[in-house]
């Protein structure tokens, strides 16, 4: 039996990820939202995406887009409501796409009614679901701890009315949650069943790595200071909290998971959080991914050491850019490199997580100062998608809520689409190969020894072997490899023997010949 029958879909599948503002308008209002992705179901099953994960969508006042919830059991009217996501979760399953909703655990909005009560009094019953301290006898803040933005702001806010401070690793108007009280577990796990009785296929985990905090609130060593939340990371108590996550998610039927933003700086290992198979589902590995430059030797080590900490039974995840970084269209600085980076990212091993518009090749959008939304200056990859040439893209109008990404004329759904060698088509070929090649979506994964500038793998399952070669240089590398090219991410002698050299920033896909 194929075990892609008894592999969990989440050790075989691609997810992608959909910034709701920036994916399609369907009401006018410059702003993207549910009824938008339900109409491009069809699109996102031609591309041959296994899952949605829906950045959110729950009530928000938007001070940081949706990550400052003030109420996780419903949807924000600016996306639709609960009847329209349900329409769009059960036509999505018709469809056999799964659909991950984005859970913010660490903090809650200011406006959350929890914090508004918790604001009100000093004996407030909910007083200790948030992390509130006396100020320093100088009137200062407990700590110094600094918040990631704006950056260079405390991670403290003075409440006059109660004459207390209260932390945020975020945003003021994003207070953090105290998770050592057990009524915010219990009041989490009650949010989390709600939508898994929905039937929701589990949770992208927002900031997991600060849930627990060191009660004793130490100040930054000296080498840390600035480092937004260096002494959040890796407290022990974080563990306790996902093994009960996890024993919640793993009782409903049917594979739901949870995949969980573990942003580490003084890391051992973020496989950590996998703990033994009682932790997280999957878990990223942000700062590497999202900052390994063009390079073969970067890369090498890069999967030499995901290989290393993640061994046969920690499942890894791989992803290139997503709604809090530069594209990577952009970092890496040419399409012939995207092209290459994304035939290695559909072939490692590991589940890809896509950014919806990297399949377009799309690059930031130059952001004039005056245009700016985002109080952690991230708008350039949040430009909306173009869906078709024209002055509205698709869109109801012309001028949504962020200003286009570059080349929109050319570089949208529609003209990609009509053009067998664009960017969308190699996305949508190389997502077919991976999901009909049991080497590429499940096998191991050897390193091999290639030339100077190039990262050669071997993909290898119990019937089938591929090999994946990335040409990281400018120049041509003439290899000793030969077999057939089943993939070339600039198309070139797809179907013919390998002549034996890579072309500059060129990445194929060898089946033996
Ligand atoms: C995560 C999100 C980011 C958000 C932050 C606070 O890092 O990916 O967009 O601003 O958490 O919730």
């Amino acid at each position: 039996m194929s075990s892609r029958r008894t592999r969990p879909w989440w050790r075989h599948g691609v997810v992608y990820q959909i910034y709701p503002r920036s994916f399609l308008d369907t009401d006018g209002d410059g702003v993207g939202d549910l009824e938008g992705i339900r109409s491009r179901l069809d699109y996102l099953t031609w591309l041959g995406v296994d899952a949605l994960w829906l950045s959110p969508i729950f009530r928000s006042p938007m001070a940081d887009f949706g990550y400052d919830v003030a109420d996780y059991c419903d949807v924000d009217p600016l996306f639709g409501s609960r009847a329209g996501f349900d329409r769009l979760l059960a036509e999505a399953h018709g469809r056999g796409l799964r659909v991950l909703l984005d859970w913010v655990p660490n903090h809650t909005s200011d406006q959350h009614p929890w914090f508004v009560e918790s604001r009100a009094a000093r004996t407030s019953p909910k007083r200790d679901w948030y992390v509130w301290r006396d100020p320093r006898p100088d009137g200062g803040p407990p700590n110094g701890w600094s918040a990631a933005f704006p950056p260079g702001t405390p991670a403290w806010t003075f409440d006059a009315a109660t004459a207390q401070y209260y932390l945020h690793l975020f945003l003021a108007a994003q207070p953090d949650l105290d998770w050592r009280n057990p009524a915010v577990m219990a009041a989490m796990e009650a949010v989390l069943r709600f939508w898994l009785d929905r039937g929701v296929d589990g949770f992208r985990v927002d900031v997991v790595h600060a849930l627990g905090k060191d009660p004793a609130m130490p100040d930054e060593p000296p080498h840390l200071a600035g480092i937004p939340h260096a002494v959040l990371n890796e407290h022990p108590s974080t563990h306790g909290i996902l093994r009960r996550l996890r024993r919640l998610v793993d009782d409903y039927p049917g594979d739901r998971m949870l995949v969980g933003e573990v942003w580490l700086l003084l890391a051992r290992s973020h496989a950590e959080y996998y703990g033994d198979g009682d932790e997280l589902h999957l878990v990223f590995d942000l700062p590497a991914a999202v900052q390994t430059p063009w390079d073969a030797d970067a890369w090498r080590t890069r999967v030499a050491t995901v290989e290393a900490s993640h061994g046969a039974t920690r499942w890894p995840t791989w992803v290139l850019s997503n709604h809090d970084g530069m594209r990577h269209r952009s970092r890496f600085g040419s399409e012939a490199r995207a092209r290459a980076a994304a035939l290695m990212l559909l072939t490692l091993r590991g589940t890809p997580f896509l950014y919806a518009g990297e399949e377009l090749g799309l690059e930031d959008a130059a952001i004039a100062p005056d245009e700016v939304r985002d109080p952690g200056g991230r708008d350039g990859c949040r430009a909306p998608i173009p869906w078709a040439s024209g002055p509205c893209h698709g869109w109801p109008r012309a001028d949504p809520w962020l200003p286009w990404p570059p080349d929109a004329e050319i570089r949208n759904v529609e003209a990609e689409h009509a053009d067998p060698a664009s960017m969308l088509h190699l996305y949508r070929r190389a997502l077919h190969l991976r999901r009909a090649t049991s080497a590429l979506s499940e096998g191991t994964l050897t390193l091999e020894h290639g030339p100077p500038g190039t990262l050669v793998y071997e993909r290898t399952s119990p019937d089938e072997r591929r090999r994946v070669l990335v040409n990281f240089t400018d120049a041509p590398i003439a290899t000793d490899a030969r077999g057939r090219v089943v993939l070339a991410s600039d198309g070139a002698g797809e179907g013919a023997e390998f002549a034996g050299t890579l072309a500059p920033d060129q990445a194929i896909v060898l089946a033996p010949a």
